[in-house]
């Protein structure tokens, strides 16, 4: 007989040594107790470490306003703010966010104070149009603002650059901020 070896009747195939080696190891992929604290609330989950901020909003938070676009990086759609600065959380890993605050677009209106100035501006300039992108939209504008890159159209054309919208509101995406800017330097 030739071919591939097949162990013989009535012996144990041997346990390669490399195999022996990863079973020894701790399962650094298996569930890892961590905390988030979103919008204000704690979560304490058990996650797989390779799960994303996004997917951890979307499916074990249960908020799912923040979209998946491209889940690669390339859309904004994904925007929230962790410790008050935008990210991706498509690329961000739920484990990477320790106890930094994370606030979605659930969590930018002020309970009875109504909506924030930058989603009344979306209104108001109707920077909507399909509305997928626009939670991302409004979180990266709302940052935008607070990094002091809106104070010009062009700035805000370059800070708002990492966000696309297939409807193409950038005009009134531009004129929304502008409105919000003023409303929030009073906030
Ligand atoms: S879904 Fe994160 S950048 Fe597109």
């Amino acid at each position: 007989m030739s071919g591939a070896a097949l162990p013989l009747a009535g012996t144990v195939p041997a346990v390669p040594a490399q195999a022996k080696a990863a079973s020894a190891l701790p399962d650094a992929f298996g569930p890892q107790s961590m905390d988030l604290r979103v919008n204000g609330q704690h979560h304490r989950f058990a996650l797989d470490s390779r799960t994303t901020l996004l997917d951890a909003l979307r499916e074990h938070v249960g908020l799912t306003g923040t979209k998946k676009g491209c889940d690669h990086g390339q859309c904004g759609a994904c925007t929230v703010h962790v410790g008050g600065r935008r990210v991706l959380s498509c690329l961000t890993l739920a484990t990477m966010v320790g106890d930094r605050p994370v606030t979605t677009i659930e969590g930018l209106a002020k309970g009875m104070e109504g909506l924030h100035p930058m989603q009344q501006a979306f209104i108001d300039k109707d920077a909507l149009q399909c509305g997928y992108y626009t939670p991302g939209q409004i979180m990266s504008a709302v940052a935008c603002v607070h990094e002091g890159h809106a104070d010009n159209p062009a700035d805000i054309r370059e800070y708002m650059s990492g966000n696309l919208c297939r409807c193409a509101a950038y005009p009134n995406i531009v004129a929304a901020i502008e409105q919000a800017r003023h409303a929030m330097k009073g906030a």
